[in-house]
């Protein structure tokens, strides 16, 4: 049996769910080591934290084994209580995903239907486009302007079927953020009672510019906002799948609708809960980041290649030529990046910041690939 689907099939399935664009994901190290044969290869390629999950995490999880054979609590009231109080918003005001991609699709559930619009940055994370045509919506593709998103523009694309805008800030994969004022002034640009703008914040753990807005900041206004956060980046959870969103209560409520009950398993809640009140796992994780990410924007700087600037735990940094070779051979070298040719920058590789001995041993290996090919 192949992965075809038989006839009928086509005939009873919509079309446009044989056109949604498959998710490209980073290649696993296993799935490195059965294809090449390549042992002791390091994957700087999910954004994943480098550090591992929190150590207090780990523990709650342990405790939490015997428990099972139990429905965890599908409403996750003592997470969501902890939540709230750190973003300085009511309990009824989060809403809890399986990952943070569960939130984006049940956004796309709620508001996008055939003939609906969502706008996003043309170069942004794939899963709104996939969401968004999963649900018979089209996805409004913008350019970006200095691998940034260019919010006038995004603004001027909003029709009256416009339902959704997705916002990464930072945006992956190029790390480039908005300013607060040019964030404001886009909101004012935007219609009140039409659409939902989702600002995903995935990476806000990591950002340092003090200019850079902060979606919960506006999650009481006129336009609907809701801001979406993940344990999957700096909290080191991604394998567990726990990520949240924050806004409006009514907002909340309705997602809340077709949101899958038990969505966020018992480990999972647990763990996050005891993520959140590692400082120490965070601070580590931080400081990492940090000194990871001068290092290796200085090597790339010396070998050449630009560096787009980036305020979240990875760089992309472009080749002025096709870069799918010198992705290929880093992997054969047991080093794992992104080639970003799914996201149309057939020129760039992303690599997520590592520990110093992993940044160091990519470093290190694409001077040899970049050499052999010169
Ligand atoms: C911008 C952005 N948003 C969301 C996600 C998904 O996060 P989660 O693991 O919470 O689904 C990612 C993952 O890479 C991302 O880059």
């Amino acid at each position: 049996m192949d992965g075809t689907a038989p006839p009928w099939v086509k005939r009873v399935v919509d079309a446009r769910i044989f056109a949604v664009p498959p998710y490209v994901a980073g290649k696993p190290v296993a799935e490195l080591q059965r294809e090449l044969g390549v042992t002791h290869a390091i994957k700087m390629a999910s954004n994943e934290n480098p550090l591992g999950p929190s150590p207090l995490a780990v523990q709650a999880v342990r405790e939490s084994l015997q428990e099972l054979h139990v429905y965890p609590e599908s409403s996750a009231p003592e997470l969501r209580s902890a939540l709230a109080e750190r973003t300085g918003v009511s309990p009824d005001s989060v809403i809890l995903g399986n990952g943070s991609d569960e939130l984006m699709e049940m956004c796309a559930h709620v508001f996008i239907g055939p003939g609906c619009e969502a706008i996003m940055g043309e170069i942004s994370f794939s899963m709104y486009r996939i969401c968004v045509e999963a649900f018979g919506g089209a996805a409004v593709r913008v350019p970006l302007k200095d691998y940034a998103m260019d919010l006038p523009a995004m603004a001027r694309a909003v029709t009256e079927r416009t339902r959704i805008i997705f916002l990464a800030i930072p945006n992956s994969p190029t790390g480039t953020i908005v300013s607060r004022a040019d964030f404001e002034s886009f909101l004012a640009d935007l219609p009140k009672e039409r659409l939902l703008l989702v600002v995903d914040e995935a990476y806000r753990e990591y950002v340092a510019a003090a200019d850079c807005p902060c979606g919960t900041n506006y999650v009481a206004m006129e336009i609907p906002v809701l801001v979406l956060r993940t344990f999957s980046k700096i909290y080191g959870l991604a394998g567990l799948r726990v990520g949240y969103g924050i806004g409006a209560p009514w907002l909340v409520e309705l997602l809340n609708r077709i949101k899958p009950p038990f969505n966020v398993n018992s480990l999972a809640q647990k763990a996050a809960l005891a993520a959140l009140d590692d400082r120490d796992h965070l601070e580590r994780s931080l400081q990492t980041n940090r000194e990871g990410m001068r290092y290796l924007s200085e090597e790339l700087a010396s070998l050449g290649v630009k560096v787009v600037p980036s305020h979240a735990n990875f760089l992309t940094f472009c080749l002025g030529r096709p870069a799918r070779g010198t992705y290929e051979a880093l992997l054969r070298r047991g080093v794992i990046v992104r080639h970003l040719g799914s996201f149309g920058l057939d020129d760039c590789i992303r690599v997520t910041v590592g520990k110093p001995e992993d940044n160091r041993r990519f470093i290190e290996a694409l001077r040899q690939v970049l050499k052999a090919a010169s």
